[in-house]
């Protein structure tokens, strides 16, 4: 099959975001101008770059209060953001800090999650996150007045050394989770390598 997104799609559920899966969560944790922890996962998220390490996530819609989502505002205005794994084991308390809530609510206390204090950044860390990114941000881009992409390089990196084996990430103990299209998820379980040639 084949269909133009501008005329809408011809099947009961709109595949777009299957057709671009598995795609990282990027659990990102902000802080407002006027010092509100905020916390919300998203799956426009991904690295891209590694010297210096570079992410990006995607802010998309209105937030209940009007104008962009809290966590573009904040990465914007405060220059500071950090990502933290989303994991299997976290996996309810991630979908709990998606809850559309308003902007003086800490998702931290709505789901539950104890903050750890970042090195280098302002915004506290997931502390049961096995895995966080101190980022801060250096560009964003409007690509229309509700979508709002920000990158930011990583300028700390905190790993839980429970995770490792033979000093390397063994992603098969963190067991991060992905977005798929629809309701559906992913975890790490199956893990293969392949060398180039
Ligand atoms: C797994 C998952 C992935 C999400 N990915 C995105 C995303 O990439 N972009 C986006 O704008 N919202 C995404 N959302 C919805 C936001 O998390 C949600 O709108 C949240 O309330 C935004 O919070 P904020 O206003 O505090 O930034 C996602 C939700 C879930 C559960």
């Amino acid at each position: 099959m084949f269909y133009e997104p501008k005329a809408g799609h011809p099947l009961p559920h709109n595949p777009f975001k299957a057709c671009v899966a598995p795609r990282p969560i990027g659990w990102i944790s902000t802080l407002s101008r006027d010092g509100v922890v905020n916390l919300a996962p998203f799956s426009f998220f991904n690295a891209v770059h590694d010297d210096p390490p570079i992410v990006l996530f995607s802010a998309t819609g209105k937030h209940i209060e009007g104008s962009l989502k809290d966590t573009a505002i904040n990465a914007r205005e405060t220059g500071e953001f950090v990502y933290n794994m989303a994991t299997w084991d976290l996996r309810e308390q991630m979908n709990r800090t998606s809850a559309s809530v308003a902007r003086s609510v800490d998702e931290f206390e709505l789901a539950g999650l104890e903050k750890a204090p970042s090195k280098i950044v302002k915004p506290p860390r997931v502390a049961a996150s096995p895995v966080q990114l101190e980022c801060r941000t250096i560009h964003t881009l409007e690509l229309s007045p509700l979508n709002t992409v920000v990158f930011g390089e990583v300028v700390g990196v905190h790993i839980d050394e429970r995770i490792l084996t033979e000093g390397r990430i063994d992603l098969s103990k963190a067991m991060p989770i992905a977005r798929l299209g629809y309701m559906e998820y992913s975890v790490v379980r199956e893990i293969f390598e392949m060398n180039r040639p």
